[in-house]
């Protein structure tokens, strides 16, 4: 059975992001996934400090020195199978929660750790309105991914103009993301 993430961040439980979290998740546990929640925005989590000189000691420990739910959440994401990465757009860009945790795990990860390194993992961007900033918040969440050494298999955006077409999709889109990690696919960077 494969062990999947779900992050996602927005602070309406019946908006836009949730519906396609929850047409995803509908698919990865239709398939027979183990899927375990994060929603950031309902955690508590500081922002980086960026101690010492810049560099954080976290470039030499692997740990943040922040006592918050940092900790427990990157253990859930390095004991994941697969990861799927879900944001709301704001201002053309993840939200602040998202790229608060963001920030820290890539600290901790890119530079020491590499516990993530090769998931394959799924990006969503959710946004209500003209839709474009889908384009700038993916591109930003899959450069931190690709910090950490994880691979995206899919990138998908969902806005007010597709979300009558996508949101159903959504359903297999995640079985299928299950059938990928479970028989293999080539992925070329
Ligand atoms: C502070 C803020 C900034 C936003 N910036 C953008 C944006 O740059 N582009 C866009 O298409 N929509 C933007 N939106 C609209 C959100 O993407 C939209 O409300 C979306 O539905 C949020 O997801 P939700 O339904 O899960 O809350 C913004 C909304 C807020 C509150």
């Amino acid at each position: 059975m494969k062990k999947i993430a779900v992050v996602w961040s927005s602070p309406n439980l019946d908006g836009l992001t949730a519906s396609a979290k929850n047409q995803y998740i509908k698919g990865l546990e239709a398939a027979g996934a183990e899927v375990t929640e994060i929603h950031l925005n309902r955690k508590k989590l500081e922002h980086c400090r960026a101690c010492g000189n810049g560099w954080g000691t976290c470039n030499k420990t692997g740990a943040c020195v922040l006592p918050d739910d940092f900790g427990d959440i990157y253990q859930t994401l390095a004991d994941a199978d697969g990861i799927v990465w879900i944001s709301a757009v704001y201002w053309s860009d993840m939200t602040e929660a998202f790229k608060a945790f963001f920030d820290r795990l890539r600290r901790c990860d890119a530079t020491q750790n590499h516990f993530l390194r090769d998931k394959r993992c799924i990006l969503m961007a959710c946004a209500g309105g003209t839709g474009r900033g889908t384009l700038e918040c993916l591109t930003q969440l899959e450069r931190g991914l690709t910090h950490m050494g994880m691979r995206t298999l899919d990138r998908i955006s969902i806005i007010r103009y597709n979300k009558d077409l996508i949101l159903p999709m959504l359903e297999s889109a995640g079985t299928r993301y299950i059938d990928a990690l479970e028989n293999g696919f080539d992925m070329y960077y």
